[in-house]
């Protein structure tokens, strides 16, 4: 077959005609390497080259060129690279690399009085951390949704859905989204919303980078606050950990905590684990000295947000919100820090860990959406079951409600209004004598986790979903939204070239391509 030597040559010529009409960067050796490895740290995909390009009509004529390659050249955006299983991967093809180079492309936030909506317009391949940087110093502003940590780029995580403690209330990122520009796989830019070319919108918010690559998110603010109250308390029996988490999203107005998560402790590495050094070492816990009977602990995450004005009251406030709630008394571990330290919590983990050695290591990460229906099951067969002792990391579970979701976006989640988030977050650490921390282990029990679901007949769904073959993609999908996504991949990326690295779609087996047809 000469297509890979056409397909170089056809690059080659490609990229002589874009320097002699911008300054975009020619990839590098080592930038190829890069971008053939992620967080996840066991896969590798390497492209033929990696595109930094100065502006969405780079990425246009990018695509375009590609399109014209026989078979067509797989292209696929690169935030961050923080994907688990080489999601942002194009092997053989272009990766177009969104963030990084110091670029600053935001416009300062907008007050529109007319629309009574205040925003910012940010690059796609903008990291929230400089998003929230920017929206502070420019009117003490702020994102209202979030993820957990914020060294991810805004079009990564809106190609996913982007949640956190704040999804209960505000909905998932992906629902705090006004405007997108995208660049779609036919290489049109196009903006699109809930009233302009909607179906464009719906289809790239959760989209797996499958129909086009976002240049521009409009995202939505409100004032930043200045304080937060966070809080930490324990229980040992599930059902009343899962009711008083289902309770709490429920409450609307100003008598709700504004953040809400939770995590399951397992063993006593875990209490001082990666995430904080909540508990330790003015708080030291021992799981033992906890009581309740139980083994296994679920740990209750809250936050109030407030401002020095009504420091006053804060306690107040903090004290009958949690007169509610059946936790195992004495079990309070409380904090009180500034918002952005809050926001900005894992990367202090994540110094950490680096300087240890440990954060760039394999991260077998699973991610499920479990119906809250099933929630006990999954606790007696995977919690107290599969996992043993060891957990190798944190395991957050926390619940949602679809009703902040958007039915219309290509996010797949569980047919239940109230759905867990259960992440299972885990390090593996090569050559370590403990076979518990192993590659091997950690996969295996993931392997065992979701079999677990399949045989007790639990519809859950995985976050930043890996399946392999189109035929477990439909499954993931269902028969409706698999037609839907399908419909939309042969209107805005006929040729397959987009996001490749999912393993949904490639050019070379393109459902909407035959020789009959003229693409
Ligand atoms: C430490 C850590 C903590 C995390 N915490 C959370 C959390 O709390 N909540 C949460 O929801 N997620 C979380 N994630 C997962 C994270 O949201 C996803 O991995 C996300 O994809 C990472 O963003 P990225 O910019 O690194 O994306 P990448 O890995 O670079 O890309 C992910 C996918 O999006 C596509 N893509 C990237 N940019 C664009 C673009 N501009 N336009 C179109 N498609 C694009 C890529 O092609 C790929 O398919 C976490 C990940 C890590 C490593
Ligand atoms: C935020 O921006 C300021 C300059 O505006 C910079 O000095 C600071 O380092 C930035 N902080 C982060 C966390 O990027
Ligand atoms: C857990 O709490 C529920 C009530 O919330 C109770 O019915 C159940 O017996 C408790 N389980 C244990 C093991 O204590
Ligand atoms: C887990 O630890 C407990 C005591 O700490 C022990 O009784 C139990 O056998 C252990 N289970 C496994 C699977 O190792
Ligand atoms: C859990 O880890 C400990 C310490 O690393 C180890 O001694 C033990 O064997 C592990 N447990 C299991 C069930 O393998």
């Amino acid at each position: 077959m000469p297509s890979a030597t056409h397909n170089l040559l056809l690059l080659l010529l490609f990229i002589h005609r874009l320097i002699s009409i911008s300054t975009v960067g020619l990839s590098l050796p080592s930038q190829t390497l890069s971008a053939a490895v992620d967080f996840g740290a066991t896969t590798h995909s390497l492209p033929l080259a990696v595109l930094r390009p100065s502006s969405p009509s780079d990425i246009a004529s990018l695509i375009r060129s590609a399109r014209l390659s026989s078979p067509p050249l797989p292209i696929s955006a690169r935030g961050h690279g923080h994907s688990i299983n080489g999601q942002a991967g194009a092997r053989g093809g272009i990766v177009v690399a969104m963030s990084g180079g110091g670029r600053r492309r935001m416009s300062p936030p907008v007050n529109s009085r007319e629309f009574g909506k205040t925003y910012v317009d940010v690059w796609g391949g903008e990291l929230w951390i400089d998003v929230l940087n920017w929206t502070l110093a420019n009117g003490g502003l702020a994102p209202r949704s979030w993820t957990d940590y914020l060294y991810l780029s805004v079009g990564g995580t809106l190609s996913n859905a982007g949640i956190s403690g704040q999804a209960f209330h505000y909905g998932p990122q992906i629902s705090n989204v006004f405007e997108l520009d995208v660049v779609t796989g036919k290489g049109e830019l196009v903006t699109c919303s809930q009233d302009e070319n909607s179906e464009l919108f719906h289809a790239v918010l959760g989209g797996l980078g499958q129909f086009g690559i976002i240049t521009r998110a409009r995202i939505a603010l409100e004032p930043a606050p200045e304080r937060v109250r966070w809080i930490r308390v324990l229980y040992s029996n599930f059902s009343s950990f899962t009711r008083d988490q289902e309770q709490l999203i429920s409450l609307h107005g100003q008598q709700r905590f504004d953040y809400i998560e939770g995590f399951v402790i397992v063993d006593e590495g875990l209490i001082n684990n990666w995430r904080s050094s909540f508990f330790s070492p003015s708080n030291p816990v021992k799981i033992s000295s906890i009581g309740g009977g139980g083994r296994v602990l679920y740990c209750l995450e809250l936050t109030k947000n407030y401002h020095h004005t009504s420091a006053d009251s804060i306690d107040e406030e903090v004290e009958g919100l949690l007169r509610e709630l059946d936790f195992i008394p004495a079990s309070v571990f409380t904090t009180d820090l500034p918002y952005v330290d809050f926001l900005d919590r894992v990367h202090k983990s994540e110094l950490k860990l680096r300087a240890k050695g440990l954060w760039e290591v394999p991260h077998p990460w699973l991610n499920l959406f479990v119906p809250a229906s099933r929630i006990e099951d999954f606790d007696r067969g995977v919690f107290r079951g599969i996992l043993g002792n060891n957990t190798s990391g944190p395991i957050l579970i926390y619940p949602m409600n679809q009703h902040r979701w958007d039915e219309r976006s290509s996010v797949v989640l569980p047919e239940e209004e109230i759905f867990y988030l259960v992440g299972f977050l885990r390090s593996a650490v090569p050559g370590s004598d403990d076979r518990t921390k192993s590659l091997e282990y950690l996969s295996d029990q993931n392997r065992q986790i979701l079999k677990f679901c399949e045989s007790a007949g639990i519809d859950a769904k995985q976050y930043l979903p890996s399946h392999r073959g189109r035929s477990e993609w439909r499954r993931h999908f269902g028969p409706d939204k698999w037609e839907t996504f399908q419909r939309r991949k042969a209107e805005f990326d006929p040729s397959c070239i987009l996001g490749t690295g999912q393993g949904i779609f490639h050019p070379s087996s393109c459902p909407f391509t035959s020789s009959l047809l003229p693409s």
